[in-house]
């Protein structure tokens, strides 16, 4: 959903599709059942057939990701998690710049963690919402959002969250392959759940980040490419 300007454009035909064929018969394109309990589960669980298919592929995204190396700096035998991972179209990419460091990829829609684990990609999974399920106390050199921070229902539970579950001194980095001002502009257009989601902008992020004990480093925000990165202050978790 968050491609660069052009790709995101062509997108709306196809997530309407979907989100209208699971309105009318409460499943998507395999049968599945979705979970129609949370809204926004339920919409993420939609796309989830199709979404290997859509643009921009794993490939442009781990193209995209390999061109900004040096500013997502990770290293071998760092412990990453990946929140929002989808169906892992970025995953297999993310463990191999950190092994034998662990990748760990969550995501609150099972039928994107399920497709994402018939990958066979050499990660550990799991179903699990960000704003409300504590992750591991001080695991984590490394959490990414990586096309995922404005659909968290509650971006300042998720950032204590966040927060906590990193080592001291360890990274937050929110990364999107287009600016916020794109982003924003395309998830208004967007008749859903997700409609009212959100990218923070300029100094909407430190007081965020403050509250969560998360300490800004680097934000840019051009046509091509959004990067927010955040230090966990010792001593000051949220
Ligand atoms: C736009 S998709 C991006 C998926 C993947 N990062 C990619 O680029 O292909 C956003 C993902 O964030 C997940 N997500 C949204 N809110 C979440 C939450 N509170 N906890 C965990 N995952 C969440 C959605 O289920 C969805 O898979």
């Amino acid at each position: 959903m968050h491609g660069p300007p052009g790709v995101l454009d062509e997108m709306p035909v196809w997530y309407y599709a979907c989100i209208n064929r699971m309105m009318t018969t409460g499943s998507t394109q395999e049968g599945f059942r979705v979970n129609t309990s949370d809204r926004r589960i339920a919409f993420f669980d939609a796309l989830a057939a199709q979404w290997d298919d859509e643009e921009p592929s794993s490939r442009t995204m781990t193209e995209r990701l390999s061109q900004q190396a040096d500013l997502l700096d990770l290293r071998p035998g760092q412990a990453l998690l990946e929140v929002g991972c989808g169906t892992g179209k970025t995953t297999a990419w993310l463990a191999a710049q950190v092994a034998p460091g662990r990748v760990t990829a969550v995501d609150f829609a099972p039928e994107m963690v399920a497709r994402a684990e018939r990958k066979d990609i050499d990660a550990d999974f799991a179903c699990l919402d960000v704003c409300s399920n504590r992750l591991d106390c001080g695991r984590y050199d490394v959490v990414l959002c990586f096309h995922s921070f404005p659909h968290f229902r509650d971006q300042a539970a998720a950032l204590k969250n966040i927060a906590q579950a990193l080592k001291p001194g360890g990274r937050m980095i929110v990364m999107h392959l287009a600016g916020s001002a794109h982003i924003n502009r395309f998830h208004a257009g967007v008749d859903g759940p997700v409609n009212h989601d959100v990218l923070p902008v300029g100094a909407e992020w430190e007081p965020l980040l403050a509250a969560a004990g998360l300490k800004q480093v680097t934000l840019m925000d051009r046509e091509d490419l959004f990067f927010l990165e955040a230090v966990h202050e010792t001593g000051r978790a949220g």
